[in-house]
């Protein structure tokens, strides 16, 4: 008989970062439909807020921890208020990133640094100060955010690059360190999916077709798409699988 558990989340606690907007806020929704209570952190606590009053009213558990997770010196703070708040920690997800979209001769140090930090420093750092939580139990699920720029260049788009390719490598390091203490650790690289970060291609109609083309099944993410590879990798049903990076791009990287 098959296993009615295997995508369960009940019992178990997720921190969620990049929870305001977009890939943060969708995953956020799919974990706590699945049982899982839910952290979710971003600068915007009004975002948050609302999110918690969505998903409170349809029965679900979410709570707001408002915070800047590229002020590193913090990151220890927010994840011991993430276990004040939860109890514990089963699993994180990294979604909080950004792409400044410079051209090559406009990117700067500072530019540089505040892409690199929030969007491979942060994820590193902070999923560390949460895993002595998960070893206690001996199991747990580390869920980091790639991109199409983990293994293609785009035009202004140099330090995000550089950093989605660094999350890959990151998440095989991390399947490296933790996994023998029951954490799996993989990557979940979107193609092109309508959000904040991305309303300069959506906004522009011929920008977003030509995305869409350049994909196997014909168009373009929706959130939705996004949840089973969510819910894979938060649940035991991933349990043997680590290190990876699962592209969920309509084929992008196919063609
Ligand atoms: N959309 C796509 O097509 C796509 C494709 C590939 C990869 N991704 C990746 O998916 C992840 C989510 O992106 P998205 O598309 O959902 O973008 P988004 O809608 O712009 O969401 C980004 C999130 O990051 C948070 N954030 C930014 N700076 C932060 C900081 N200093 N401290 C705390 N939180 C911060 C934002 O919250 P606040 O502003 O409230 O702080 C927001 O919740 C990113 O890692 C992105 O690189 C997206």
């Amino acid at each position: 008989m098959a296993d009615q558990t295997l995508f369960d989340l009940s019992d178990r606690a997720f921190i969620v970062t990049g929870a305001s907007s977009g890939i943060g806020a969708a995953m956020a929704g799919f974990l706590s439909e699945a049982g899982a209570h839910v952290i979710g952190i971003a600068r915007r606590a009004g975002r948050l807020n609302a999110l918690a009053n969505t998903i409170t009213e349809n029965g679900g558990r979410f709570s707001a921890l408002a915070a800047d997770l590229g002020e590193r010196s913090t990151l220890d703070d927010v994840a011991n208020d993430c276990l004040k708040l939860a109890g514990r920690a089963d699993g994180v997800i990294n979604a909080a990133g950004i792409n400044l979209r410079e051209a090559v001769d406009e990117v700067s140090l500072e530019s540089w640094d505040q892409t690199l930090n929030l969007n491979l420093a942060t994820p590193f750092f902070f999923t560390r100060a949460l895993v002595k939580d998960m070893q206690s139990r001996g199991w747990g699920k580390v869920i980091n955010i790639a991109s199409l720029q983990s293994s293609r260049a785009f035009t202004n788009g140099l330090p995000y690059g550089a950093s989605k390719s660094g999350i890959c490598q990151l998440t095989r390091a991390m399947a490296e360190a933790w996994s023998n203490q029951g954490i799996t650790c993989n990557a979940i690289a979107p193609g092109f999916f309508p959000t904040e970060l991305t309303a300069p291609v959506f906004g522009d109609e011929n920008t977003a077709n030509w995305a869409a083309t350049q994909t196997a099944i014909g168009r373009n993410g929706e959130l939705e798409d996004l949840r089973g590879p969510t819910l894979f990798f938060a649940s035991k049903a991933s349990d043997y699988v680590t290190g990876q990076t699962l592209y969920v791009d309509g084929g992008f990287t196919a063609k």
